[in-house]
């Protein structure tokens, strides 16, 4: 079941698979800094208008989480960008990636926009081949987002309405 979940709940129920998606192996625990910045950028994503929701078992267990911007516009059909995604490691592998991906894609259809967008660290074979296989294609690179010594940012996209065009 998906469901939307509060900032709370993000911090609450996905603690550790947030700091998976945004800082990965740096991210240090004893360091308040970290935690600090992680908590400004999930505000600063509801503050924007993202849409976070979870996918959870039978048992209201959490599996995954998901966010979405849905950049809707009064004359352009507009565009969609999901910001957070992950599933917890033991649930890897088993389809749920892609429900959460597709989730977005649902939300994005009903608002009627023309494409979604993801983003992702370019050296990251995984999520690349992941996103590939949910359909997406990449369009550009963003080089030195992170610094000078560092892949920069992948952006991938996919035409919600392909056969309309
Ligand atoms: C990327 C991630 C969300 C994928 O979720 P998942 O539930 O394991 O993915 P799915 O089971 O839906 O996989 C769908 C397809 O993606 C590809 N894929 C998934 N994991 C892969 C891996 N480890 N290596 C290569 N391809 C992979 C496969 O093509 C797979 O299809 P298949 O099962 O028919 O082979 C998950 O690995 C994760 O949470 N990673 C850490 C956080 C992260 O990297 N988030 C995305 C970038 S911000």
């Amino acid at each position: 079941m998906i469901r939307n979940i509060s900032q709370e709940e993000v911090f609450d129920l996905f603690f550790d698979l947030i700091i998976d998606i945004e800082m990965g192996d740096h991210f240090d625990k004893t360091n308040e800094s970290h935690l600090k910045w992680l908590e400004q950028k999930v505000s600063r994503r509801f503050g924007c208008g993202a849409i976070f929701y979870g996918y959870f078992d039978t048992d209201k267990a959490p599996i995954g989480i998901g966010s979405v911007v849905i950049e809707d516009h009064p004359i352009f059909q507009g565009y969609s960008e999901l910001l957070d995604l992950g599933v917890i490691p033991k649930f890897r592998g088993l389809g749920y990636g892609t429900k959460l991906v597709q989730h977005a894609e649902h939300l994005s259809r009903d608002a009627g926009l023309f494409c979604m967008y993801i983003s992702t660290y370019a050296g990251d074979e995984i999520a690349i081949s992941f996103y590939t296989k949910c359909g997406y294609t990449p369009v550009a690179v963003l080089p030195d987002v992170n610094g000078p010594k560092d892949e920069g940012k992948l952006y991938l996209r996919k035409r919600l309405y392909r056969d309309r065009e």
